[in-house]
């Protein structure tokens, strides 16, 4: 069954954990935490500290996708604070190999995210030592845009690409009950969804049905 992964950035900040109780409660495996530095993408959101007060509020699995400029500079912030998996952008990293061997040496889960503009045939080097590939279907750096429908042939290819290798493929942005089937039918195993989920009147409906679009 596909992972569902709501996206904080797009819940209600002066309620936090009742929002994280709620879809955790609806059934969300994942939640997926955007940091940005303002460098990398164009806006900010939030740091370390925010995934690491909600991490006793909750047993999802969290999933933080790091929008950062040499994100190898971060990561000592984010190593403690209870992220299962780190997720940075290729074109953000001067030593991806660094990152993936700082995080694996803690024990935490890898993960590399490629912008719509970059060819998955960059991770051909990193196919046995990642967890994880991100495939952003908006340009990253702020929730609610539109998906790419282009980058669907993407997934196929990361699909095709990763074959039987224990890699989970992501993707993330303009995700909906409209463009979720498409995406796992191109071979997605979790949908990040944002404005799907919390700006709709019921969210534990939509992640309900995102679930459905893997069956
Ligand atoms: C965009 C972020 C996304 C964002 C998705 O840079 O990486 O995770 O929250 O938001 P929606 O689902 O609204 O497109
Ligand atoms: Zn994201």
């Amino acid at each position: 069954m596909v992972v569902v992964a709501p996206s904080l950035l797009a819940a209600d900040f002066c309620r936090l954990q009742e929002q994280v109780s709620l879809v955790e409660k609806a059934g969300a495996e994942w939640l997926h935490f955007d940091i940005m530095d303002g460098h990398f993408v164009p806006n900010l959101s939030y740091g370390a500290d925010v995934v690491r007060q909600l991490r006793p509020y909750s047993k999802m699995f969290f999933d933080v996708h790091l929008m950062v400029e040499e994100p190898l500079n971060f990561l000592p912030m984010f190593e403690s604070c209870g992220a299962d998996l780190v997720t940075v952008h290729y074109e953000a990293c001067s030593d991806l190999r660094a990152v993936i061997n700082y995080l694996h040496k803690r024990n935490i889960k890898v993960g590399v995210s490629l912008k719509p503009q970059t060819s998955e045939q960059v991770l051909e080097p990193f196919l046995d030592d990642i967890d994880n590939i991100l495939i952003m279907t908006v340009e990253p750096g702020f929730g609610g845009q539109s998906f790419m429908f282009e980058q669907l042939s993407k997934i196929k290819s990361v699909t095709d690409m990763v074959g039987e290798r224990d890699i989970c493929i992501e993707v993330d942005g303009g995700i909906n009950l409209k463009t979720a089937p498409l995406c796992v039918a191109n071979g997605a195993d979790v949908l990040v969804a944002g404005s799907a989920v919390f700006k709709a009147p019921d969210p534990a409906e939509i992640i309900k049905q995102l679930h459905e679009s893997g069956e």
